[in-house]
């Protein structure tokens, strides 16, 4: 069998598991949004236990590549991939809930790779499902008080919108006062490799 691979995934996965690490809660499950070929999932949750780790993505085939690398690189609190497009409502974990409880949502390089409102629906999602303290990460390219933070980070932006005007870099700013008008707080914005962060919000 041939593993789906992203190479992005290949490099940031390590930086990413280090800061999730410090800023996840220590238990309960996190659900991944958007897991994509699934490599961070594997790589995760053996790095993340006792947290049960929950990979989720909107295509049948991203479930498929996820499928093929747990059971290429399987681990006892790796759960099965899960369908879940953030723009459903409600989301399917809401009406069937996980044990343990959530208490983090995850989604790696997917709100620029998605139209804005998939943005303000995964925002929506977590605040519906997180409890207090519980943490929403976003990891990716932003820009910051309207401006790309870096030439490479304006040409992704510029390929982004000629695959699809809807897609591009968000503005740190507005996806915060977004979360914060639903009692998700900023708590933390880590500066990670290639001009990405890391943004934790936490779930007042
Ligand atoms: C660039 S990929 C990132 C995948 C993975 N997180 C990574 O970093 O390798 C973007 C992902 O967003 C997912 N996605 C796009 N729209 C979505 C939606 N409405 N709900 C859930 N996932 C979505 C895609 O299926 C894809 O897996």
């Amino acid at each position: 069998m041939t593993l789906e691979t992203s190479p992005a995934a290949e490099r940031n996965r390590q930086f990413i598991v280090d800061v999730l690490k410090t800023v996840l809660p220590d238990t309960g499950t996190v659900l991944e949004i958007a897991s994509g070929t699934g490599q961070h999932a594997v790589y995760a949750a053996p790095r993340l236990s006792p947290r049960v780790w929950q990979p989720s993505d909107c295509y049948r085939d991203s479930l498929n590549m996820i499928n093929d690398w747990s059971h290429a690189e399987p681990s006892p609190n790796l759960r099965d991939p899960i369908l879940l497009d953030v723009l459903d409502q409600p989301w399917s974990v809401e009406t069937q809930p996980m044990t343990p409880g959530i208490s983090a949502v995850v989604a790696i390089n997917m709100i620029h790779i998605a139209p804005w409102r998939c943005c303000e629906a995964l925002i929506n999602g977590a605040q519906r499902i997180l409890p207090p303290s519980g943490v929403l990460y976003l990891y990716g390219p932003f820009k910051e008080r309207g401006e790309h933070t870096s030439p490479s980070n304006a040409a992704f932006d510029h390929s982004l919108k000629s695959r699809n005007h809807e897609w591009g870099i968000r503005d740190l700013e507005k996806v915060t006062l977004t979360a914060a008008a639903r009692q998700l707080e900023l708590i933390e914005c880590i500066p990670m490799p290639a001009n990405n962060l890391s943004v934790v919000f936490k779930r007042r």
